[in-house]
């Protein structure tokens, strides 16, 4: 373990940046939707300049929903992950998008390109054969120094909730 995490931080050392977004080991380091971006640790999420903002949270089979990442300020790279709220597993799939990679073996999209950002437009899709909830978490990058992890994308309040609500 701990020569796993010496050869992540020696990969990183000296790189301003992942130019092409997250690398495939972010589905399984030890902090998960944390960048091994050196000392460098996440901001308050009270803090959060961006609004994550996903279409829905319910699905039924090949369900698509959009996610969409809205900065007042520019931001160089995000890393978004797609999770059951019933199974907390990993679900669905990504719609290739615009200087984008996915990572399929863990439900996760992230940046290609360094360059600043003020929205990105994310289409995931639902497995073929369920209904469910998910949610959608992970992290958005102003510079390398400066991030928001752990955050949750807003969705819609279910119907029922909301009746219960008003
Ligand atoms: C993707 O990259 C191309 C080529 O550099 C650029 O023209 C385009 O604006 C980029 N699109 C997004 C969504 O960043
Ligand atoms: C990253 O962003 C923070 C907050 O805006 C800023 O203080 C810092 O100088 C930036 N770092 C780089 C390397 O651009």
């Amino acid at each position: 373990m701990l020569s796993k995490l010496f050869v992540v931080l020696v990969v990183c050392w000296g790189v301003e940046s992942f130019p092409d977004g997250a690398p495939v080991d972010a589905c399984v380091k030890d902090r998960p939707n944390q960048p091994n971006h050196g000392q460098h640790r996440t901001q308050p999420l009270d803090t959060l300049p961006y609004r994550v903002v996903a279409s829905s949270s319910t699905f039924g089979p090949n369900t698509p929903i959009t996610v969409t990442i809205d900065g007042a300020e520019p931001f160089k790279g995000f890393f978004l992950q797609a999770r059951s709220i019933e199974t907390n597993e990993w679900i669905g799939s990504w719609e290739q998008a615009p200087n984008t990679t996915i990572h399929p073996e863990c439900a996760a999209i992230t940046h290609a390109d360094p360059r600043e950002k003020t929205r990105a437009t994310l289409v995931w899709k639902a497995p073929a054969n369920l209904h469910g909830r998910v949610y959608f978490t992970g992290t958005v990058l102003k510079n390398y120094s400066t991030f928001w992890a752990n955050l949750i994308a807003e969705a819609p309040q279910e119907p029922a909730q909301l009746q219960l609500l008003g």
